[in-house]
């Protein structure tokens, strides 16, 4: 899959420890930056991410900030991105599965690296189910 990853100073350390996981996956990953823990704004990040989605340079993206709230808040402002902040597996695969969140987000402050790579693992084994969903997702979008 090819995925873009992006952070902010309080998420740069995790980024690096996702984004190697991934690449050990095999996935082709585009990493936005920050490249060190000098202080920068997440919305600039998240906006890098979401402009690859919407250019269809990649298929899905993964914010990390502090807490990931700042990241979710700044991804969905793009028209027909939803982004699902999330500390629980259950949670992250529900993501994909009924609300077809193509962007994943999450706290470096909430959560450690084991749980951090599980909720991938969750989201990306995970698929849109459509349906009665999509019918939902319409609505979000206004276009249901
Ligand atoms: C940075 O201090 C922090 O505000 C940011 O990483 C994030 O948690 C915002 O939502």
């Amino acid at each position: 899959m090819r995925l873009a990853i992006g952070s902010d100073h309080a998420g740069v350390g995790l980024k690096a420890q996702v984004r190697s996981h991934l690449e050990a996956l095999g996935h082709d990953v585009t990493d936005v930056g920050p490249h060190d823990t000098t202080s920068v704004d997440y919305p600039d990040y998240a906006h890098q991410v979401t402009g690859l989605l919407a250019e269809g340079g990649v298929d899905r993206g993964i914010l990390i900030c502090g807490t990931g709230q700042g990241m979710a808040m700044s991804a969905n402002k793009a028209p027909g991105i939803r982004a699902a902040v999330v500390a629980d597996t259950f949670s992250a695969a529900m993501a994909m599965q009924h609300n077809d969140a193509r962007v994943l987000c999450f706290g470096e402050r909430i959560v450690g690296p084991g749980l951090a790579l599980a909720l991938v693992d969750a989201w990306l084994g995970a698929e849109f189910e459509g349906g009665r969903h999509a019918r939902r997702v319409g609505k979000i979008e206004g276009t249901g």
